[in-house]
């Protein structure tokens, strides 16, 4: 039983399951394939129109480009901007610019880690939230600063992160 829930959970999110993604994906491939740089260019344009580029995906890019798998996998773990995974709904980003990483930010990750059970680059287990670091965002005056969908919070402390947090929070009980 919880293999089959399990399989059900894989196939939603994989694209290549899907009729509509699949179509969007073998275009982007057939578009770019003969471009010089085409694994880098089909990638890009994976990650920018469906979000993310799961294993599957990477394995189905480099059969349709010819190329070895290892270099698709190299390609998305050395850019950090691709992600292998779909993105929650939100987004709570913790900024790691000089002043916030001095101000505080890995006590507000070890935090985070403690509220949603995930470190950054991971989404919660619900779909609802992305953890992530990210670079100096120039509020450098409030650090440490984090970002919250597109709000900028700063000044943030450990204590005051679950109230930010359950503002986009999915509470079950
Ligand atoms: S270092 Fe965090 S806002 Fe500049």
């Amino acid at each position: 039983m919880a293999n089959e829930d399990l399989s059900s959970k894989v196939a939603i999110n994989d694209p290549l399951t899907d009729p509509t993604q699949k179509a969007i994906i073998d275009q982007i491939i057939e578009e770019n394939k003969t471009r010089p740089g085409a694994t880098m260019v089909v990638l890009n344009e994976l990650q920018a129109n469906i979000g993310f580029v799961s294993e599957e995906m990477q394995q189905y890019v480099a059969e349709k480009l010819q190329v070895p798998v290892s270099r698709v996998h190299g390609v998305i773990s050395f850019y950090s901007f691709f992600t292998t995974t779909p993105r929650g709904k939100h987004t709570v980003k913790f900024c790691m610019g000089t002043a916030c990483y001095v101000g505080g930010t890995p006590a507000l990750i070890e935090k985070a880690k403690q509220i949603l059970g995930v470190e950054p680059g991971q989404t919660t287990p619900d779909g609802n939230i992305t953890v992530e670091v990210c670079r100096c965002v120039g509020a450098c005056s409030q650090a440490p600063v984090i970002v919250i969908d597109d709000e900028v919070i700063g000044r943030m402390k450990p204590n005051r992160l679950p109230q930010e947090l359950k503002k986009i929070q999915i509470v079950t009980e």
